[in-house]
């Protein structure tokens, strides 16, 4: 979770505030000014005797702490890199730098104004939002499984003075809560993030904030039609689910807008097993569905005026006794029917169903799915951003610009036809499976895009976004919480 619970802001005088801990921020080979150049004067100094020995040059990520006589107990600087290079993300960057070196030093609590507010060409508003996304991810740690957490918890307040956009600050509150909430289901093993808890989430959020919440159970959805859905839980007793959300913002007839996750809790592959080696990490092949859950849980608070639908199909993939085998076919929700040469490539064979099924009984104006779809992504594009597919021009290119702004960026992929006819199969109407050794990212997204009839989707392969064994400034290792904050400024873009 979160552990900076308090993040306010104040009209008073840093010194009237008596802070246990200033934190500035400097650019690279700059002179000090305004609230910095003050802390200076007040502090004998200290400051801009550490620029000038060399000892701090203001480069992007780095910290020092003094310690001076005077109302400023204790300072710490915070490179901000170059003015002309200084963007939204290195705001976040600072911002969450300076509530890890605050939480190691176990300082319960900092005043900060946001720095480099006048660098970037984004309104205050979005800019005091991105700082305290910044704050409060920054502050995140998994210690639900640890008995004595008591140190790690200290940091649990901060100020900000010199107006910050006191809206920006409370979006960027909740957008920040939402992503750490994702953080946290991602991060529960699966013996305890099971489908069932998934659905016991979405129904907590839908009582929560007034929401339409269904959960239909295996016969029910089997019953139903979603043969493709059902072929994949079918080595598993863990019960899977089959959750809808709805949140209504906008008038009654106004399309939604849908946003689909996988969620498979534990992909083992099936029939077709994965290799032993790091399989644990196969808990997280449920972050599409925690991020859809994270969206709804945001979209609660900040209630935007649009109607969005959510839809999540939720499963283990095991092998078994009555297991799914290579060679098998299954008749999806629309009617197609789907040959299954590789049991590990269900992801796709889960989200068929969830979108034929949002495409007949929702008929959405948009439609966006998330998945850790596949271990190619990862090699296309790395830990750095998700690989986007779709139909509709305007949705992937608000979905680009809606990275940029959120830092949680997306690159798109093609959907050429020749990529299409890779998932024919000889003897269904598709198979599971692209061309051997090749393009594997885009023929998971050529395969979904055969159950989105006419609606502009879009498809995010976030198999390499979704979680990264190293510690960034405001993402540690572990679940990155990633899909809430693209979501939340595509609805933004769009609206
Ligand atoms: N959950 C995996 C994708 C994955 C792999 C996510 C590694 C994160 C890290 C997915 O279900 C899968 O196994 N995909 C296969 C597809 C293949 C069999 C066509 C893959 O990527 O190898
Ligand atoms: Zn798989
Ligand atoms: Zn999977």
């Amino acid at each position: 979770m979160a552990y900076l619970k308090n993040v306010g802001t104040s009209d008073q005088s840093w010194e009237s505030l008596k802070p246990e801990l200033l934190v500035l921020g400097l650019f690279e080979g700059e002179k000090l000014s305004g609230f910095n150049l003050d802390v200076d004067d007040a502090s004998g100094k200290a400051v801009s005797k550490c620029l000038s020995s060399g000892d701090f040059s203001g480069e992007q990520g780095k910290t020092r702490l003094l310690f001076p006589d005077g109302p400023a107990k204790r300072v710490m600087l915070v490179g901000l890199g170059k003015r002309e290079e200084f963007s939204l993300d290195n705001l976040r960057q600072a911002a969450g730098t300076a509530v890890k070196t605050a939480q190691y030093n176990k300082w319960k609590s900092f005043v900060t104004e946001i720095p480099g507010m006048d660098a970037l060409n984004e309104s205050d508003e979005v800019v005091s939002q991105a700082f305290v996304e910044g704050l409060v991810l920054g502050s995140y740690k998994f210690l639900e499984y640890k008995t004595d957490k008591k140190d790690e918890t200290i940091l649990d307040s901060v100020s900000i003075i010199n107006n910050p956009v006191r809206d920006g600050v409370e979006r960027g509150r909740i957008i920040a809560e939402a992503v750490c909430f994702v953080r946290d289901l991602a991060f529960h093993p699966s013996n305890i993030m099971t489908p069932s808890r998934l659905a016991s989430e979405a129904e907590k959020i839908a009582s929560q904030f007034g929401m339409a919440c269904k959960v239909y159970e295996r016969d029910e959805f089997t019953e139903m039609g979603l043969g493709a859905f059902a072929s994949v839980a079918r080595g598993t007793d863990e019960p899977p689910k089959f959750i809808l959300l709805e949140y209504q913002g906008g008038e009654k007839g106004d399309k939604p807008i849908a946003f689909i996750g996988k969620g498979i809790t534990f992909d083992t592959g099936g029939i077709s097993i994965k290799p032993s080696k790091a399989m644990d990490e196969m808990k997280y092949d449920m972050c599409g569905a925690a991020a859809v859950l994270g969206i709804f849980k945001a979209v609660g608070e900040l209630k935007p005026n649009v109607n969005i639908v959510g839809a999540i199909a939720t499963t283990e993939n095991m092998p078994g006794g009555h297991a799914t085998k290579p060679g098998d076919i299954v008749t999806a929700y629309n009617g197609k029917t789907i040959e299954i040469l590789n049991t590990d490539a269900e992801g796709r064979l889960v989200l068929a169903d969830a979108l034929a099924y949002v495409v007949k009984n929702n008929d959405p104006q948009y439609m966006i799915n998330f998945a850790t779809l596949t271990g190619a992504v990862l090699i296309a594009l790395g830990h750095i951003a998700s690989g986007v597919m779709g139909t509709d021009r305007k949705l992937i290119e608000a979905l680009i610009e809606a990275g940029e702004k959120s830092g949680e960026r997306v690159w798109e992929l093609p959907l050429w036809d020749e990529y299409c006819k890779d998932i024919k199969s000889k003897i269904a109407d598709v198979k599971n499976i692209g061309a051997v050794r090749q393009a594997g990212t885009i023929a998971g997204g050529a395969f979904l895009k055969e159950f989105t009839g006419d609606i502009p989707w879009a498809h995010v392969d976030i198999a390499g976004t979704a979680w990264w064994s190293k510690d960034r400034p405001y993402i540690p290792s572990g679940p990155s919480g990633v899909g809430v904050r693209l979501s939340l400024e595509l609805l933004n873009i769009l609206a």
